[in-house]
């Protein structure tokens, strides 16, 4: 087995390696003037497990497209298997036809991936109308969570703390995290007016006063809905309030809006490489890859 990125998810995929004492070996990829793709292996391929290392962000479709231009070379040099750690997988949000002439992104980015890898594991996927990753995928897939990991960053160092999710979908990141830490949990409804504009409500009351809020997403994006959860927090009167993302994606300035909007820390996971990065997802991928976790 050797480990290799696509360009992003770099320092993820080199701890992998480190962990299971396996070769990291960097993929050169560059363009031609005209902006052709140029692709190289720099280690023999022939006949070894390749796992190729790549979150979908920053720039999903170049992301998609390294991907699928290392797996099929891969393939070509005469990899055994070729293995897709995506710890941020995008389009999974597009889920359906919400009107009519839009592409359902999701199926497209699946097929794509069903053609050249063999495997692919990912973390916290965003999971709402598809029931299961086999929904869309055709390939054996593992989907892993942060929740237990999360939820032990928070419980070691936050006291007094409750959990919120910022809309119903985080229900089962929420309730997992507050499990974990045996604390109290609620979580908001959403209104998404456009995909910039969100405004919510607290479903089940709970007290905020004088707690540490901990709010609880699988993406922050642009951090709007974030930013929604925080101000209702703020007017329960709690004492700090943290946003902890699996996938942190900031676009639009994002942190530095939720910094000003009043933060007291935003944290998210290594799933996508960011300075608010605390939480190390590689132990999980690292079991999951030689076989542990299913
Ligand atoms: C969507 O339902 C996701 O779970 C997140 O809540 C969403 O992607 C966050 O987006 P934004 O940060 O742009 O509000």
């Amino acid at each position: 087995m050797f480990i290799t990125s696509c360009g992003n998810s770099k320092q993820l995929a080199q701890r992998l390696a480190r962990k299971l004492n396996v070769k990291y070996s960097p993929l050169t990829i560059s363009a031609f003037p005209d902006g052709d793709t140029y692709l190289k292996f720099n280690t023999a391929v022939r006949g070894k497990d390749v796992v190729l290392v790549q979150s979908f962000q920053p720039d999903p479709e170049k992301s998609l497209l390294s991907v699928i231009w290392a797996a099929e070379t891969a393939k070509d040099l005469g990899a055994k298997k070729v293995i897709l750690v995506a710890p941020y997988l995008a389009y999974l949000r597009q889920d359906k036809r919400f009107h009519p002439g839009e592409a359902v992104s999701s199926r497209i980015m699946a097929k794509h991936l069903n053609s050249c890898i063999d495997k692919i594991i990912t973390i916290d996927p965003h999971l709402h109308r598809y029931k299961s990753l086999k929904d869309i995928f055709t390939v054996p897939t593992v989907k892993l969570t942060a929740n237990q990991l999360i939820g032990q960053y928070v419980k070691r160092r936050v006291k007094d703390p409750v959990i919120i999710g910022p809309d119903w979908e985080s229900y089962q990141w929420a309730e997992a995290i507050a499990r974990e830490i045996g604390c109290e949990h609620t979580v908001l409804k959403k209104t998404r007016f456009s995909s910039r504009r969100v405004a919510s409500r607290m479903v089940k009351d709970i007290t905020l006063k004088g707690k540490n809020v901990i709010i609880v997403d699988d993406i922050i994006s642009t951090g709007k809905t974030m930013i929604e959860a925080l101000k209702k927090a703020k007017k329960a009167g709690a004492k700090s309030i943290t946003a902890i993302g699996v996938h942190g994606l900031f676009v639009e300035k994002g942190l530095e809006k939720m910094k000003k909007a009043g933060f007291d820390r935003v944290i998210t996971t290594n799933c996508i490489e960011h300075p608010t990065n605390q939480i190390d997802v590689a132990p999980s991928i690292a079991e999951a890859l030689v076989g542990k976790k299913r």
